[in-house]
């Protein structure tokens, strides 16, 4: 096991996207930020240095953190942000993890600029892949170019609900040739591969806004891991990935060499269009080595794309597709999987609208609330959900509130909206149980499928189906032989999916929807999981240099 250490500067630069200088806060100057690269069992440390002017933090997204909830990187769950001209090392084991995961800012919105691939290798060596060894690996990050101010976005997503958009979706960092002012193949991701061979391609949806569609003209994927855990290979012409999602495949360049094949990110919508939502398509080219020459590449890429060829993308508004390949992943081996359930737990995932004091009407967007169970998530301004555990005073979080169980009414979303609230809702959780988590996203509300994301734990998603969760009938349909292992749950759009966990692992852990207008308008709680009686289940003290909320501005971005 080695040490894989790192720095990020985080600052603020200009890039050009789409003909326009941007200002945007990124790592190391580069968007996507720098990819991590470790062995199962290494040790990562990461020193942030704060160049922006924003308190951030940066989370390991999916990485379980075994005792070590300190290092979680979600901003006033787990810690203060790092203030603007102030270091943070992160420092973190991957153990028990193999394929992609990827890391992320956890203040607001900023990680729709501030993220990076974190790829796991086996520590044997490529070699003990259990699947064809690949010749080369190639992150695909799926991203948004963002011009509006991240900021502001933030303001906007605190006082409810809104429709921002980005200006384009993005392939590592390119927006691909169909925006305005990108005719040409320069703003466009080129893979270049060799005839024959075969590559692995390390997948990320780091977008905020929607779940997109991934295909490349004439060829097909074998998917074979997700959420860095592996899945029995499953060939398919299409991957549908939600935000927060990874996906390993393994692509065999065996189309004909002199061709020039499409690489197309297509995001998918609500399935009533809403007018405001522009459709985000982006797309690289994956180029033969064996393709046209220099001379004649130079010619292509001022000219036309018209002799690449495009693969037909799934309508923006189908959902069942992404049902279909998400149902279809299975663990590679089966799954123990716990059979005796201590806590049954039942979300409901919606927006409301939250009414302030005196306000008479209020019927509009702005009021619009993300929730769970009808509360919707606060985060605590102060001290740090973790600290205040940790130090026995979650008194101190005055908007502390349990989170129920269950939804407080049957959700049979007849009528979709109705008043929330808003609290720091948190659910405590002994050692070393077992928790099923049905999630159940609106049936009759025009809205979205809702990825729910874990920290600290992976989970097995054991089913989903379509409509209302059915308690008696629905269990029969439960893979209890070999459920996928992920770290988010695809809870489909008009559906419902179930997932099962052990909290093995002490500490606060944040639990949200992937999509940032959900997570920052309050689709989200925390989960408590007291210490064990022994000290390996007991979580140790913070690290001497965790940052302090001290002169905390809360003006600045979380
Ligand atoms: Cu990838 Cu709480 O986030």
């Amino acid at each position: 096991a080695e040490l894989v250490e790192h720095t990020f500067v985080v600052s603020q630069v200009k890039l050009n996207r789409l003909c326009n200088d941007t200002l945007v806060t990124v790592v190391n100057g580069q968007f996507p930020g720098p990819a991590i690269e470790v062995n199962e069992g290494d040790s990562v440390a990461v020193q942030v240095v704060n160049k922006s002017p924003y308190g951030l933090t940066i989370h390991w997204h999916g990485v379980k953190l075994q005792l070590n909830c300190w290092a979680d990187g979600a901003g006033m769950i787990t810690q203060c942000p790092i203030q603007p001209n102030k270091n943070f090392t992160y420092r973190f084991d991957v153990a028990g993890q193999k394929g992609t995961l990827w890391w992320h800012a956890h203040v607001g919105s900023l990680r729709a600029s501030i993220h990076g691939a974190l790829i796991i290798r086996p520590r044997s060596g490529a070699s003990s892949y259990p699947f064809p060894k690949p010749d080369k690996e190639i992150p695909i990050v799926i991203g948004e170019w963002w011009e509006m101010d991240l900021d502001q976005l933030d303001k906007n997503l605190r006082n409810g609900y809104h429709l921002d958009m980005p200006r384009a979706a993005t392939i590592n960092g390119k927006p691909g040739d169909l925006y305005n002012c990108s005719g040409t193949v320069k703003d466009s991701n080129i893979v270049k591969v060799e005839h024959g061979k075969t590559y692995l391609l390390r997948i990320v949806n780091a977008a905020l806004s929607s779940e997109y569609y991934l295909k490349i003209a004439g060829h097909k994927f074998t998917v074979v891991a997700a959420d860095a855990n592996y899945v029995k290979p499953y060939i398919t012409d299409v991957i549908a990935i939600a935000p927060g999602e990874t996906v390993d495949a393994l692509l065999v360049t065996d189309a004909h060499p002199a061709g020039r094949y499409y690489m197309v990110a297509k995001a998918s919508q609500s399935p009533k269009p809403v007018p405001q939502i522009p459709l985000f398509i982006t797309r690289g080219i994956v180029q033969y080595s064996e393709g046209p020459r220099k001379e004649e590449e130079k010619a292509l890429s001022d000219s036309s794309t018209s002799s690449i060829m495009a693969p037909e993308m799934p309508d923006e508004h189908d959902a069942a597709t992404s049902f279909y390949f998400h149902g279809n992943l299975t663990s590679l081996q089966p799954q123990p999987v716990p059979a005796n359930v201590h806590e049954h737990l039942f979300y409901a995932l919606d927006g409301g609208f939250f009414c302030r004091k005196g306000e008479s009407s209020c019927n509009n967007d702005t009021n619009m609330m993300g929730m769970v169970n009808n509360v919707s998530f606060q985060l605590p301004t102060t001290t740090p959900l973790l600290q205040a555990h940790y130090h026995g005073n979650m008194s101190s979080i005055g908007t502390l509130r349990e989170l129920p169980d269950r939804a407080p009414r049957m959700f049979n979303y007849s009528k979709t909206l109705e008043p929330t609230s808003k609290a720091t809702s948190v659910r405590r959780l002994r050692y070393n149980v077992t928790v099923e988590i049905v999630f159940q996203s609106p049936v009759l509300a025009d809205t979205y499928s809702n990825p729910m994301h874990l920290h600290g734990h992976d989970f097995l998603v054991l089913a989903q189906g379509f409509g209302q969760y059915n308690a008696e009938t629905d269990v029969a349909t439960y893979n209890l032989l070999d459920p996928p292992v992920r770290n988010t749950v695809h809870v489909p759009i008009f559906g419902w999916a179930a997932v099962r966990f052990v909290t093995n692992n002490p500490g606060v852990w944040f639990l949200h929807c992937h999509l940032g207008h959900h997570s920052s308008s309050g689709m989200a709680a925390a989960f408590v999981v007291e210490n064990g009686p022994t000290l390996d289940s007991t979580l140790p003290p913070p690290p001497e240099d965790f940052p302090s909320c001290e002169n905390y501005n809360s003006r600045v971005a979380y």
